[in-house]
Order: structure tokens, then C-alpha cells, then sequence
């Protein structure tokens, strides 16, 4: 039985760790050189990483579906994911401020990896609110809480999750799922262990990469952002707001539980 969502059959090769990273990076040399030859071949390079990253990406549609060597892709990619330079793609405050994140809010940062959401989150929400930050590699783990301020280290709780065990004690305001999705083989079944530590009116903010790699192919693809909104839907989650549109390499919706009124309509029957 395929438990990966339609829209987001294929999924990229897990692991997005520094020291992930840098091995990949040095293995990958030759051929990121060989991606640099190519790119000029095609007439695409314009000598930065992050404007190769602009050329290889093509919005998220139904009909096209261009296959991109990873070489040409994949690597770029991997460099700029975990340089200094993901600022400038990955625009966290104005992510965070779309979301509408608020001090004293309690989150779940689910696949924090190294922390560079965490921090953002814990600043804003603050002394008086609180952040869970899960994943599933304990170094990874290690590594956020190292990175963290002082003032911040009460404010989130790490967790070691379980691939099948969220591990989060509580209902949360908001869920971040930044980078994650794609790398989880059930993703029906974590996306309801996630609605179910949703609180009503929760909001679930699903950021991941508008190209993903076939992990038999090598190849990425495009994702197919209406196939994955019609899984989501059936999965029980609807977009809360239309999708965003401003980051360059990622898709980013902002979701609630698509049965939140019924869920109100419970709560009241419910109260003597
Ligand atoms: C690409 S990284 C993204 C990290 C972080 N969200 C960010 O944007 O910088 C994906 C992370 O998700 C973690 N992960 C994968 N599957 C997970 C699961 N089922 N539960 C929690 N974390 C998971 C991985 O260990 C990895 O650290």
C-alpha cells in the first residue's frame, strides 16, 4: 500500500544535517561541476547559486511536468539549504509574520532540525509561550539546543519523536512543518497524528521544496501543488489562507483542520 500522498510522491533523500551536507558536498564535487558546465551549456548560469536555484525552479502547475537531472538541480539545492545564505530565500520573518505567529503561543516545530525556525519561533512567542521542537535524529537535536540563546532554552522543549510517534504532550496553536513532509513514508498517518495535537482553531504552516527527488530516478520534479491540496482535503486538512506565493523555491500553505466548526459544535454539545 503507497502511503505518500499523491502530490508528494516523490520525495527527496532524507537527512538535511550540516554534517549530512558536507558530505554530500565533498562526494559530489565532480559532479557539481560537471551540474556548473551544464548550467552554462543551457545558458543558465549567472555566477550565484541562488540565481541557479531561480533558473532550475518552474512554478508549481497540473500541466508541466519538466524533469530536472539532479545534478543540475539536487546539488544546488543541497549547497544553499544550509548556507548562510538561506535568509535570502527562505525569508523567516516574513514567514513567520504571514503566519501570524503571536507571543505566549504554544507550537510544535515538528522536524526542527537544526533550529533555524526554532530560535525564530521561541523569540517571538516568548517567555510566556512555549515551543516543542521534534526530530528524529538525536544529534540533530543536540545541535538545536546548542544553537540556542539563553534566554531561549525555556522556551523549547526538545523531543526526541519517534518516526511514528510525534511525542508532543499537548494540543498546540500552530504546527511548523518546514522541510519535512517529503520525507516521511507515511504521510497520511503523520499528518492525522499531527490534527490530532492540533487544537481547533489551529494552524498547520506546510512549507517544503516546489521540486522534489525520485528516490529511484534521481530525478526531481515538480510538485504537484493541486493533487497535494486535494490529499490534504481528503486527509482532512483545508487551506486557512489562499496559497503564498513569495518564497522562490518552496510551495507554502497555511492550514486548519477542515472540521474545526464541527469541532466547536462538539465542544459545546459536550459542556454540561
Ligand atoms: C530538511 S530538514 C528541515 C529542518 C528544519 N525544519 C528547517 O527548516 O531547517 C528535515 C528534518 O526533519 C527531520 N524528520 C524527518 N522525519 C521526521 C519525523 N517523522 N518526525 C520528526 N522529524 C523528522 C529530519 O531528521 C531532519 O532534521
Amino acid at each position: 500500500m503507497n502511503h505518500v500522498l499523491p502530490g508528494l510522491e516523490i520525495q527527496y533523500v532524507k537527512g538535511c544535517a550540516r554534517s549530512k551536507m558536507k558530505m554530500i558536498l565533498t562526494s559530489r564535487l565532480l559532479s557539481l561541476s560537471l551540474a556548473w558546465v551544464m548550467l552554462l551549456v543551457f545558458g543558465m548560469s549567472y555566477g550565484k547559486w541562488s540565481e541557479v536555484i531561480e533558473e532550475v525552479s518552474v512554478p508549481v502547475t497540473l500541466s508541466r511536468e519538466i524533469i530536472i537531472p539532479r545534478d543540475l538541480y539536487q546539488e544546488s539545492f543541497e549547497v544553499v539549504f544550509d548556507s548562510e545564505t538561506r535568509d535570502l530565500w527562505q525569508k523567516p520573518d516574513q514567514v513567520l509574520e504571514v503566519a501570524a505567529l503571536e507571543a505566549g503561543m504554544t507550537v510544535a516545530d515538528i522536524g526542527c532540525g537544526e533550529g533555524y525556525f526554532t530560535r525564530r519561533i521561541a523569540s517571538i512567542v516568548g517567555s510566556e509561550g512555549l515551543v516543542y521542537a521534534t526530530d528524529i535524529q538525536k544529534e540533530v537535536l543536540d545541535r538545536m539546543q546548542e544553537s540556542l540563546p539563553a534566554e531561549l532554552t525555556s522556551v523549547v522543549h526538545p523531543i526526541l519523536a519517534g518516526d511514528s510517534e510525534l511525542g508532543i504532550p499537548q494540543a498546540v496553536d500552530m504546527v511548523f512543518l518546514i522541510q519535512v513532509l517529503g520525507e516521511v513514508a507515511n504521510q497520511r498517518q503523520f499528518l492525522k497524528q499531527i490534527m490530532s495535537i492540533m487544537k481547533p482553531q489551529a494552524k498547520l504552516v506546510l512549507i517544503d521544496s516546489k521540486h522534489l527527488t525520485d528516490r529511484q530516478t534521481g530525478y526531481a520534479r515538480p510538485v504537484n501543488l493541486s493533487r497535494l491540496l486535494q490529499e490534504l482535503e481528503k486527509t482532512g486538512l483545508t487551506p486557512a489562507e489562499p496559497p503564498i506565493h513569495f518564497l522562490p523555491k518552496q510551495f507554502f500553505l497555511i492550514l486548519k483542520k477542515k472540521n474545526h466548526y464541527q469541532s466547536q459544535i462538539d465542544q459545546v454539545d459536550q459542556t454540561p
